[in-house]
């Protein structure tokens, strides 16, 4: 047994515009108790923990850190770390001019090795416990991922990438056959062991062929516990080129429904650029997105409209996308997700502007307000562990989940520190640690119960 002690932050639900007190809890002086099987065993303000402590359990004492769930990235590449901060392309050509040559280097298993270890450990690094991850289209680059999240005993998605066209002759898989059986033997291997899931990770409809996406939504259904993720509807020339290559279909959405990808452990990423019928298609079938703003401001790919999904109800995590993304720092996609928000706010005053002017139907989407402080940290917490179907296991500081946890300091530098000082408001604090944090605020990550990363300084 063990006993940290620190301001703690949870949610219960999603806070929305902040106003319902009942969606979180916050103490300013918490304490979480973890059991010898790394789940949280109470949780509470440290007054009345600390009278059901035994001389025996050891306290780590965090007092003026925050205590937060281990943070939930819901779509990034394990194997894109060579290519942040590529400059000046957007998707197709950016896949094309740094991304395949990065990923076709993984066919070496030893620089796998090395990007596996160095992608999990930064994850920790950066208080993220948990993620839906993608390696490349190699099976053993694929194990080496598998193999460094399981040392580092981290609830994780993965799975081996299925594309075999218009990318590089290196990064094709060679028969639908063949591939079908390294996947089964994949998910032999990994598919529920440990903290461990297999996910079918079709790239997109323009490197995966039909025959290779039909036989991935095969697999999908027929094994029970597995997960789809896959990118949708990101690029217009990425669209463009779908809609060319696939006529009959209605959208790229329906394409994908198709092909049996659709479904409550399907993780989309993107979803920049849907119709009506779409969003509904979404909602009806309980899938999810992974929202990844960092990516999107970085490739310029568009904005997304986090409103529009939580009006259909559709669960929504939030996700780094590097390489796409620049930044592991979970920190960092929250302020990205603020700053994607302020734009589709402005944008939708600039639409209903124009609506009234020409007195023609309302936009879909005209109730957007800034993203609020608590919903960064719900959206990289619990909205994530809805988003990849773990609610009950990890993004919640509440008895029974697994004890992933961070602690941040609140402020990195004089600048933070000076812009904290000047407030005693939670939204406020939460609110400048996102919009001013990094890497840096990172004082401690707990893996199921166990300290993983500690920053002496
Ligand atoms: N679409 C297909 N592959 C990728 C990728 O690696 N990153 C992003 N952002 N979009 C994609
Ligand atoms: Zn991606």
């Amino acid at each position: 047994m063990k006993a940290i002690r620190a301001s703690l932050i949870s949610f219960f639900n999603d806070p929305g515009d902040g106003s319902d007190a009942s969606t979180y809890v916050y103490f300013a002086d918490g304490c979480v108790v973890v059991n010898a099987l790394g789940c949280i065993e109470s949780v509470g303000p440290w007054d009345a923990i600390k009278r059901t402590l035994g001389p025996a359990v050891q306290i780590d004492d965090y007092s003026g850190f925050l205590l937060s769930p281990g943070f939930i990235d819901s779509h990034v590449h394990g194997s894109q770390l060579d290519v942040i901060a590529s400059y000046g392309t957007q998707l197709l050509e950016w896949l094309a001019r740094h991304t395949f040559p990065a990923e076709q280097r993984l066919a070496d298993p030893v620089r796998a090795a090395a990007m596996a270890e160095l992608f999990f450990s930064q994850l920790i690094r950066n208080g993220t416990t948990s993620a839906a991850v993608w390696p490349t289209v190699h099976e053993q680059a694929t194990d080496e991922f598998f193999q460094q999240a399981q040392t580092q005993n981290m609830r994780v998605i993965c799975g081996k990438v299925l594309m075999d066209q218009h990318c590089p002759t290196a990064l094709r898989d060679s028969s639908v056959a063949q591939t079908e059986r390294v996947l089964r033997s994949q998910i032999e291997r990994w598919h529920g062991q440990d903290r461990l899931s297999y996910a079918m990770t079709p790239r997109f409809a323009v490197a995966t062929s039909e025959a290779l996406m039909l036989m991935a939504g095969r697999l999908f259904r027929e094994i029970p516990g597995l997960y789809m993720q896959n990118h949708l509807a990101e690029n217009h020339a990425e669209i463009a080129t779908v809609a060319k290559m696939y006529p009959q279909d209605r959208s790229y959405l329906s394409l994908y429904e198709r092909m049996g990808f659709c479904g409550p452990r399907s993780i989309f990423a993107h979803c920049l650029w849907l119709d009506k019928t779409d969003w509904s298609l979404l909602a009806r079938t309980n899938s999810r997105i992974a929202f990844c703003p960092s990516s999107n401001l970085f490739l310029g790919s568009g904005f997304f409209q986090l409103d529009q999904a939580t009006d259909m109800g559709i669960t929504v995590g939030l996700a780094t996308d590097v390489g796409g993304g620049s930044s592991l720092s979970m920190l960092n996609a929250m302020a990205s997700a603020y700053i994607v928000q302020q734009t589709v706010v402005q944008q939708n005053v600039v639409q209903q502007n124009v609506v009234q002017q020409n007195s023609v139907q309302k936009p879909i989407n005209a109730s957007s307000s800034s993203l609020h402080p608590l919903r960064q940290f719900y959206l990289a917490t619990l909205g994530g562990a809805r988003c990849l179907d773990w609610e009950g296991k990890v993004g919640q500081l509440a008895i029974g989940c697994e004890a992933d946890m961070v602690v941040l300091r609140w402020s990195n530098d004089p600048l933070s520190r000076n812009r904290q000082d000047q407030s005693h408001q939670l939204s406020d604090r939460l609110f400048a640690l996102s919009t001013l944090g990094d890497q840096r605020n990172i004082k401690a990550t707990y893996v199921k119960g166990e300290l993983r990363y500690f920053d002496e300084s």
